[in-house]
């Protein structure tokens, strides 16, 4: 088995990472998030019972795992703390399991009014929990981090530049008054890190000398991604592999035996702005959207649905040196008499066969389209390979010949138990 595994999301999230890290967790140690914030929104059921983890990993819904919040990430505190209270509520107690980087970032209450001012004018959709924001103090060097909340002068100092910086720019820019109230970060922060200090660890350190196996899951997807994304509708980390040594403070060679699965849906979903070729639009939408539940873990948006991209899959399987895909959500093509599948772009008289680093052309491209055969049988909930319908295979044979690497296991439900594995994963 190998010792380290990477779950991360090749397409623009949503693609139902929770429950298969749930799944493929449960023999692993440790398990972290390295990057994101409470904007990622990951659904398990367990024996009828939703979580949906938002800043945990979730590994840590395993009775014998430790959850790392590794120094990536943009900690709400505040959601941290709820989201732990709600776990444990369910009856499963995970507080002694958790380790909190002492160089994670907090995401502070002014990060979320900036991201709602800063929303207005750039439209790209962002889930405002402030996590943009929390990014753009961290790279400008006025970041606060956990540690800095040990030391009471530390951050009352960091606090009161804060406070001068983001008062400038409210009034300034955005012509609105700004007055900070200290029981709003008394609440939002102080009194959730009281109860959540005995938790912060130097977690790089942690991880480097924890001998144990240990299960990477990414938020978003790779399509989010700062720098390999649609970019500037993107999220404000690298929510691919890219991430990964400096989420979570160690270097490229430790990561060199993982191995890293994509997971992606059968289709394609985005929430927020942002270019989507192969969007479906009207009715069509309608009946995927309906079919497949698609509406936001986090925001409850309606998602935007449309057909299967393999330009951009096969981009999300060469970024991250995929060894292979999971695919989730098949059954909810089930009943299409024909599934069709973007194998190319068409912008302006050229065809793109490779994923655009252009806004230009990836918002106005037209997408070449193959059109292969649906399947009448149901895929629900199997767990059987030989239960599969011929042209489902196809259709699954299609997406690996295009993007060369091996779909390893499927998906069929939103429930536990169903799933089946089509190759090796460990
Ligand atoms: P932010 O991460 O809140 O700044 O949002 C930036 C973009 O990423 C927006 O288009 C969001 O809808 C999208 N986004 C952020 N987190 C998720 C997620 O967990 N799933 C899907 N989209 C996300």
């Amino acid at each position: 088995m190998s010792e380290k595994l990477v779950i991360l999301g090749a397409q623009w999230g949503d693609e139902g990472k929770g429950k298969i890290v749930d799944l493929l967790s449960e023999r692993f140690d440790v398990s972290v998030r390295y990057q994101g914030g409470s904007n990622a929104g990951h659904t398990v059921v367990i024996n009828g019972v939703k979580y949906i983890m938002h800043l945990l990993p979730t590994g840590i819904l395993h009775p014998h795992n430790t959850g790392v919040i590794a120094q990536g990430m943009v900690v709400d505190l505040k959601a941290l703390e709820e989201e732990i209270a709600d776990i444990e509520a369910k009856g499963n107690p995970i507080f002694d399991r958790l380790l909190i980087s002492d160089r994670a970032h907090v995401v502070m209450p002014y990060h979320k009014l900036l991201d709602k001012l800063l929303e207005r004018k750039n439209g790209v959709g962002t889930t405002l929990r402030g996590i943009g924001p929390a990014y753009m103090f961290k790279f400008m060097r006025k970041g606060i981090r956990v540690v800095d909340l040990f030391d009471q002068r530390v951050f009352e100092r960091r606090l009161e530049e804060n406070v001068e910086f983001v008062k400038s720019v409210v009034e300034k820019v955005f012509g609105e008054r700004f007055e900070i109230d200290l029981r709003y970060i008394e609440e939002e922060v102080l009194r959730p890190f009281e109860r959540l200090k005995s938790r912060v660890a130097d977690t790089a350190k942690f991880l480097r000398e924890n001998t144990k196996s240990v299960i990477f899951e990414g938020a978003q997807g790779t399509l989010l991604d700062v720098d390999m994304g649609t970019y500037p509708f993107v999220t404000s980390s690298n929510s691919s592999a890219l991430g990964l040594a400096h989420g979570t403070g160690l270097s490229p060679k430790y990561f060199k035996d993982a191995k890293i699965y994509g997971v992606a849906k059968a289709y394609l979903t985005r929430v927020g702005g942002g270019p989507f070729p192969t969007e479906l639009k009207g009715e069509e939408a309608e009946r995927l959207r309906q079919k497949g539940g698609e509406y936001g873990a986090t925001t409850g948006r309606p998602r935007r649905v449309g057909w299967l991209d393999l330009v951009a899959l096969k981009h999300a399987v060469d970024v991250n040196a995929l060894d292979g895909l999971i695919l989730t959500k098949l059954d909810v093509l089930d009943g299409y008499p024909e599934i069709k599948v973007c194998v190319a772009y068409e912008y302006r008289g050229k065809i793109y066969e490779e994923f655009p680093s252009s806004l230009e052309v990836l918002e106005n491209c037209k997408p070449v389209y193959e059109t292969l055969p649906g399947w009448s049988g149901s895929t629900k909930g199997i767990t059987d390979p030989e239960q599969l319908p011929a042209n489902a295979r196809r259709y699954l044979e299609f997406i690996e010949n295009f993007v060369g690497v091996p779909i390893v296991m499927l998906s069929t439900g939103p429930q536990r138990h169903e799933y089946l594995f089509l190759k090796e994963v460990f």
